[in-house]
């Protein structure tokens, strides 16, 4: 079996899924650190959310999108820009796809044992990520010595994917998830969905910013730089070396992909509507 390190790339085009616009959050540093490379940014729209699915769905709709950014489009590798996708499909799909760099995202719980101070760790995720042995096996092996609060948000991802962040919807999330997260005094908190990141601001804001909030984007933008030997520019001149080209797909309304990767990332290539 060749290893991620040792494959050859046979191209700089890198796919980049998520069940939706969430993923887009973690474009946004893989952009910074590999701005020569083409993406291909894959939104799973149309069967979102992840996080209320079976996980034999998720497994699907994974395999369907990474084989189709292999094949058809022709990516060297591929980050899952999705906690609920990397929990439920990294393993088998590393599997099925041996030579390939399958990057994932966890949440994490690691940077937050070590930033908190009373090892109080809240963790906001989907229903699915929480659930799956993956996350409890993430919690033995870095948090023993911390009492992590697992904090499930329905309903958060798919109001975010709405695109409106000051929707009475995404408020009224937020109101309920941060106050259990504050009852609880956690002093720190990790965002474990990619969609979340778009929210952090009003999140630090419920917590109170006493509160450390961990994101990882840029940890997984750095992993994947060196598992697809990217040339870094890291505190070059990443900002005017933007990457060459990004494809933006989608499996829901392009309409709404394009107007939000505009909004959020400053992006204005059209959105192709796609069925996987
Ligand atoms: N953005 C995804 C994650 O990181 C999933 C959101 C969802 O579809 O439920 O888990």
């Amino acid at each position: 079996m060749t290893r991620p390190s040792e494959y050859q790339a046979p191209s700089n085009i890198i796919g980049v899924f998520d069940s939706g616009v969430g993923g887009l959050s973690v474009l946004k540093s893989l952009r910074l650190w590999m701005p020569q490379a083409h993406f291909i940014y894959f939104a799973d729209s149309g069967h979102a959310p992840y996080g209320e699915r079976l996980d034999d769905y998720v497994l699907d709709r994974s395999r369907r999108i990474t084989q189709h950014l292999l094949q058809a489009g022709g990516c060297q590798g591929i980050v899952i820009a999705c906690n609920t996708a990397t929990a439920v499909a990294v393993q088998q799909l590393r599997t099925e796809w041996p030579k390939v760099p399958l990057i994932g995202v966890e949440p994490g719980v690691k940077p937050a044992v070590a930033a908190s101070i009373n090892k109080r760790i809240g963790v906001m995720a989907t229903t699915a990520t929480l659930r799956h042995p993956r996350f409890q096996a993430l919690v033995l092996a870095h948090a023993s010595a911390a009492q992590v609060i697992a904090q499930p948000c329905p309903g958060l991802a798919l109001a975010i994917e709405q695109g409106d962040l000051q929707s009475v919807e995404v408020k009224r999330l937020l109101d309920q998830y941060c106050a259990q997260l504050r009852d609880k005094d956690a002093d720190t908190v990790v965002l474990g969905c990619t969609h979340y990141a778009f929210v952090h601001d009003q999140i630090a804001e419920q917590l109170g910013y006493g509160v450390r909030i961990i994101d990882t984007a840029e940890a997984v933008a750095k992993q994947a730089t060196r598992l697809l030997n990217a040339p870094t520019s890291k505190g070059s001149t990443a900002e005017t070396q933007v990457a060459p080209s990004i494809e933006l797909l989608t499996t829901g309304h392009e309409e709404q992909l394009q107007h939000i990767a505009q909004t959020w990332l400053g992006l204005t290539q059209t959105a192709r509507k796609i069925s996987v």
